[in-house]
Order: C-alpha cells, then sequence, then structure tokens
C-alpha cells in the first residue's frame, strides 16, 4: 500500500474510538475526579491536623516509633491513630517501614517540626525559618476554624466569618484576647516572607541607600527591615507595629546576635504605634506596607492610607523632599481572566473571611490613590508569588 492509499475503515474507526474516549474521560471522569479530591483532602487536612496537634511529627523526629509508642506517647487509641497514621504514609506524609513496624518522618512531615510555641510553651520562639509549622498551626488553630465555619454568615451579611464568630476584628482578638495566636500569627508571617523570598526580592529590587530613615508600618517581627539594613548599611530602619508584635520581634531578636547588634546601635529601632494615629509614625524618607492594606476594608484602607499621607506631607514640608510610600500588595488585572485570577482568588476568600480586607484590582488600588492624593510613580511586578507588586507612591 503506498503512502498516498486511504488508511483501512477499521483504523479510522480505532482513531475515532479514542479520540472520543479522551474526550469523554475529560469532560465526564476529570470533575468527578476533582470533586472526590476536594473531599479528600478535607480529610487529610483534619487527619493532619490531629496528629500536628497531638505532637506525633515532633515524636517521630527524635526517632522511628511504632504506633503503640506513640499511642502511650499522645494517650491515644492504637487501633485509630494507626488508621490515621497508615492514611497519611499514603498521602507521603510519613514513611513506614514494614520490617521495623516503625513510622518516620519524611521531607513533608519535615516541615511541620520545630514548632517551638506551644500552649504548654507560648513564649518559646520558631527560629527555625524553613519550617512550616507556624502557617499549619495557624491555619488549624480553632479559632480560624470556627471563623470558616461562619462563611455562609460572611457571605449572606457581608461581616467577616471571624467577626461574626468572635464578636471582634482578626487584629483585634489576636492583640487583646489571645497573644498564643498572635504569636503563631507573627511567626507564620516570618515563615511565608522566607517560603517566596520576597523580602529578598524587595532588598534587592529597591534602592534604599538613597534613604537614610525608614519606617516599615505593620513590619510584624522586622523581617524585611533586618533584610534591607543588611543590604543597605546605610539605612536605619524603624518597625511600627502594635505592642505584642513589637514583644515578639524583640524576643526574636535576642537569639540573633546580629540582629541585637542592630537594635543597640539604632540601626534596627522596634516601636509601638497604630497607623490609623499619624502622631505615633515615626518621620522618613521611605514608608512601607508590605501585605497590610489587603488585610482592610476600603473605609480602613483609606484611613490608613490618609494617616500616612498626612505624616507625608509634613515631612514634605519641612524638608522640602517627596518621601515615598512603598505599597507590597497583590495588583488583580482590571481585564478579569479566569486562569490567571485562579491564583489569586483564594488569597481574596482568606481575606473577606477572616480580616475583612480584599486582594484589590489596578482600578481599586487607583481609587484609593485618588482618594488619598497620592501620585503612582512606578509599579515593580514579581514573578513570585505571582501578581505581587511594589507600588512607589508620593505625595
Ligand atoms: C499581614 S501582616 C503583615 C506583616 C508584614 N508586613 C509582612 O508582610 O510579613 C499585617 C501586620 O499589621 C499589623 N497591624 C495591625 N493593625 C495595626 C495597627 N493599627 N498599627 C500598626 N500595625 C498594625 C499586624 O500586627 C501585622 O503584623
Amino acid at each position: 500500500m503506498s503512502t498516498k492509499e486511504s488508511l483501512p475503515p477499521i483504523i479510522g474507526v480505532y482513531i475515532m474510538r479514542c479520540i472520543y474516549s479522551i474526550t469523554y474521560y475529560w469532560e465526564k471522569i476529570v470533575p468527578q475526579i476533582k470533586f472526590h479530591r476536594i473531599t479528600h483532602d478535607f480529610i487529610v487536612f483534619q487527619c493532619l491536623s490531629v496528629v500536628f496537634t497531638l505532637k506525633v511529627i515532633d515524636h517521630l523526629k527524635e526517632s522511628p516509633k511504632n504506633v503503640k509508642e506513640l499511642a502511650v506517647l499522645t494517650n491515644s487509641s492504637e487501633k485509630n491513630l494507626f488508621r490515621v497514621m497508615r492514611a497519611l504514609s499514603s498521602e507521603g506524609f510519613f514513611s513506614f517501614d514494614e520490617n521495623s513496624g516503625k513510622f518516620s518522618i519524611n521531607s513533608m512531615s519535615t516541615l511541620l517540626t520545630n514548632n517551638q510555641i506551644t500552649k504548654e510553651n507560648p513564649t518559646g520562639i520558631n527560629s527555625d525559618e524553613e519550617s512550616l509549622s507556624c502557617l499549619f498551626s495557624m491555619i488549624q488553630y480553632p479559632a480560624f476554624i470556627e471563623a470558616w465555619n461562619s462563611l455562609k454568615d460572611c457571605v449572606q451579611t457581608g461581616v467577616p466569618g471571624f467577626h461574626i464568630k468572635h464578636g471582634m476584628s482578626f487584629f483585634q482578638y489576636i492583640d487583646e484576647k489571645d497573644t498564643y495566636l498572635k504569636k503563631i500569627f507573627d511567626s507564620a508571617m516570618k515563615q511565608k516572607n522566607f517560603m517566596t523570598k520576597i523580602h529578598t526580592q524587595i532588598s534587592q529590587n529597591y534602592n534604599f541607600s538613597d534613604y537614610s530613615v525608614i519606617c516599615d508600618i505593620g513590619g510584624g517581627v522586622g523581617y524585611l527591615g533586618y533584610e534591607i539594613i543588611s543590604r543597605h548599611p546605610k539605612c536605619q530602619i524603624h518597625i511600627l507595629e502594635i505592642e505584642e508584635t513589637v514583644k515578639n520581634g524583640l524576643e526574636l531578636c535576642k537569639g540573633d546576635s546580629k540582629k541585637m547588634l542592630a537594635i543597640e546601635n539604632e540601626k534596627m529601632i522596634f516601636k509601638v504605634g497604630d497607623m490609623f494615629q499619624p502622631k505615633t509614625i515615626p518621620r522618613a524618607n521611605v514608608y512601607i506596607l508590605m501585605q497590610v492594606i489587603h488585610d482592610w476594608n476600603n473605609q480602613d484602607a483609606l484611613r490608613i492610607l490618609s494617616s500616612i499621607t498626612a505624616v507625608m506631607r509634613r515631612e514634605k514640608a519641612i524638608t522640602h523632599q517627596r518621601p515615598k510610600l512603598l505599597i507590597i500588595d497583590y495588583i488583580i488585572e482590571d481585564n478579569f481572566n479566569q486562569d490567571s485570577y485562579k491564583k489569586i482568588s483564594i488569597s481574596d476568600i482568606i481575606m473577606m473571611a477572616i480580616v475583612g480586607g480584599e486582594e484589590r484590582t489596578r482600578s481599586q488600588w487607583n481609587f484609593l490613590f485618588k482618594e488619598t492624593g497620592l501620585s503612582l510613580l512606578s509599579v515593580k511586578k514579581f514573578n513570585r508569588p505571582p501578581f505581587l507588586s511594589l507600588m512607589e507612591l508620593t505625595v
């Protein structure tokens, strides 16, 4: 048969059948698998949360153990603990050695070790930057889970789930009611920054050396601040935070002689203040708001920006120099694209349910800037995490 001759009909039918099967698979089976995956992941999360809370992971970090030993250490039913551990091992969170009958941690569960902040030791610190234990600890924290249980009411009333459940805002709650959660939150933010390396990207991409005094407003435990003065040694950094975070920041620095030296030499200054109150914001050439504005609704975001611009205008009148404001947050493009939005919509839901903030589109940002008299000078987009941008503004 020459190559120009048509294929025998049987092969054509076979090809058509293959195409039909693949189409059927994608259209019918894949959505079913996706639904199954959601339930599946929810249960894996519940199991992981249990072994994390029972400190099984920390016990295994000391040495591999069989379930009998683990059950004694965690005061658990041997049979049920084994079922949970077997499920998590099959999901890749632990290794199981059939010969010895012992479980051990692996590259996944290692990420949840080294959580020194515990109920029994609430003043512990978490200096292990590569660990994700505080991020996980925060996500599975009962006050968080309760907020998620109020998601329906949040959608119907427009009030954040956290506020519905606890009768106050997230930041008020962690500042006044649960300083243990605040400690976990502060370390979780540090771990998130370490994971994305965003602090390094910012200090590399902005020439802070042109300025002498920087103020990181809502700067957490000073993770970005320390990176800036390390790379731009002529700068002095003020970290403006609520009282509890200042305490946590100072405590975290205690384990690090270089940071302690920066504090002693007043290169790094932790300052208790309130970004809503201009009189508590120190004088500076550059102000930073990293992942702060997305925590707030428009009304509060405008109050924060008005308070900072008041300080910036005063500074401009005194020095005749235009101070800068750097906002590091996500920008969603206005031409809504379902695929790209996918990457950011979950963060937006967290803002909605927990703190009452939102991830904003370019035009929503422009609205905030126009209302507070800020001029946008430049925008630098970061590759990781996607959509995170540095907006440089002035008055
Ligand atoms: C989402 S965290 C971001 C922390 C840090 N900028 C980062 O990106 O890792 C928001 C921070 O704002 C702080 N904050 C909340 N209310 C504040 C207020 N009224 N004044 C100053 N800081 C505040 C919180 O304590 C928290 O550390």
